[in-house]
């Protein structure tokens, strides 16, 4: 700037350059940190799954399982230290074997069909670490695991949903290769059928996150000065994007950057059911009561706009909840009494299990139960699974399905 003394400038270009060297360094030593840990060759993978479990995801007792996988019929199982294990592709080929005989009546492919909409679940809360991203991934795996064809979307510039995935953003994804290539004003944009990869569970699809999709919070305003006749405005175009898929997925589920940013407010107009996540103290519930306040201020700027608010269901999910804190008790009572049956029933506790693993990018679906004491893991799951089936619930009733 011409004003600025030769002193100040000096200052600045000292800050830009150091800022950049960090960066670059940060950068280099993460990627050598994340190659040893997890080689470029070393795909990540799920643990097969004993009888008991494979039998419970797919709805049936373990004795059927057993009389199926003797009987052949065109189910595969591996065998690990002498015992039966199920893969993920296993389980999958059993509930389409099951399904050719069940005459197609979706008790074990729990597809959506005609009439029954896209689910598309925001995880959402602006407060830092609320939990809204290990909330998405055992939620998208869960559903995947249960067969529903599920999309997980990371939409937030940090990358971590991508990240616990197995994704690097730094190694693995390009430029156009988050939603922010699907959203994008100018000609470089493209179909989210391009963009989706898969992951190691069949029914699960990724688009991962990186910087770029910081890009959608600059050029909106400009989009928005700018904008054509017939253009999409920034709250429609998540919404427009994911039609385009719609028809290979029965659920979607939204992991949201910690701010409320075009980014987030797209994501909240293409929804059809919110989870707001919130770990149950004082400053956090302060923090969402501003979070709730601009949000509707921001939904009704959305209404006027022509967007749609219509939702099927929207849950506040407490998280990372200690059962023996009198304080968080205190506040979980406080918020049932002011949001009533909108607070998920159930909690998800805190657990060293899931921080644990999420230490080398896992989620409790993917660590094996013998790296934890026992009543850990199986304390940390039982909660989990309590969860995801309380949202499962949510989503068969918005089809109109018995739950
Ligand atoms: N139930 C839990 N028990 C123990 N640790 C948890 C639990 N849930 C989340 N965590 C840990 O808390 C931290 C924050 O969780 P998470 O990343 O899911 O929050 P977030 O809302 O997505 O954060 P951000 O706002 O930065 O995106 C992570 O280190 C995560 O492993
Ligand atoms: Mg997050």
């Amino acid at each position: 700037m011409s004003s600025q003394s030769p002193d100040q400038s000096h200052v600045a270009t000292e800050l830009r350059t150091l800022i950049q060297r960090h960066a670059r360094d940060l950068s280099e030593q993460l990627q050598a940190h994340q190659r040893n840990s997890f080689p470029p060759s070393a795909e990540k993978t799920i643990r097969h799954f004993s009888p008991a479990e494979a039998a419970k995801l797919i709805g049936i007792h373990e004795g059927y399982l057993r009389q199926i996988a003797s009987e052949g019929r065109g189910v595969s199982a591996s065998v690990t230290n002498g015992r039966r294990t199920y893969s993920v592709d296993d389980i999958q080929n059993i509930r389409v074997v099951l399904d050719q005989g069940a005459r197609g009546d979706r008790r074990y492919l729990p597809h959506r069909i005609a009439g029954e909409h896209l689910q598309i679940i925001t995880v959402m809360n602006f407060k830092g670490g609320s939990g809204k991203t290990t909330t998405s991934a055992h939620l998208a795996q869960y559903l995947a695991l249960h067969g529903y064809r599920t999309l997980a979307i990371d939409l937030d510039p940090q990358a971590s949903l991508s990240a616990l995935f197995g994704t690097q953003p730094e190694l693995d994804v390009g430029p156009n290769d988050t939603l922010y290539g699907a959203i994008r004003y100018d000609d470089q944009r493209r179909s989210i059928s391009e963009i989706v990869r898969g992951t190691y569970i069949p029914t699960l699809h990724l688009i991962p996150a990186h910087l770029e999709l910081m890009e959608f919070e600059h050029e909106t305003p400009r989009a928005l000065m700018t904008r054509g006749a017939g253009d999409t405005m920034f709250f429609g175009r998540i919404a427009q994007a994911i039609a385009e898929a719609q028809n290979l997925y029965d659920v979607v589920v939204v992991d949201c950057p910690p701010q409320l940013g075009y980014l987030t407010l797209s994501a909240l107009s293409a929804a059809t059911a919110v989870l707001i996540t919130v770990h149950p103290q004082m400053l956090d519930v302060l923090s969402m009561g501003q979070f709730l306040t601009m949000t509707g201020d921001l939904l009704e700027v959305v209404a006027d706009a022509g967007g749609t608010t219509n939702y099927d269901w929207m849950n506040y999910l407490i998280t990372r909840f200690e059962p023996s804190d009198g304080p968080q008790n205190q506040m979980v009572a406080f918020m049932r009494s002011i949001f009533g049956s909108h607070v998920l029933i159930h909690p998800m506790l805190k657990s060293t299990a899931i921080s644990d693993a999420a230490i080398t990018n896992q989620t409790l679906y993917e660590v094996e139960r013998s790296q934890f004491t026992r009543s850990t893991y199986d304390r940390a799951i039982e909660a989990m699974n309590q969860v995801n089936s309380e949202i499962e619930g949510l989503i068969r009733k918005a089809w109109g399905r018995a739950t």
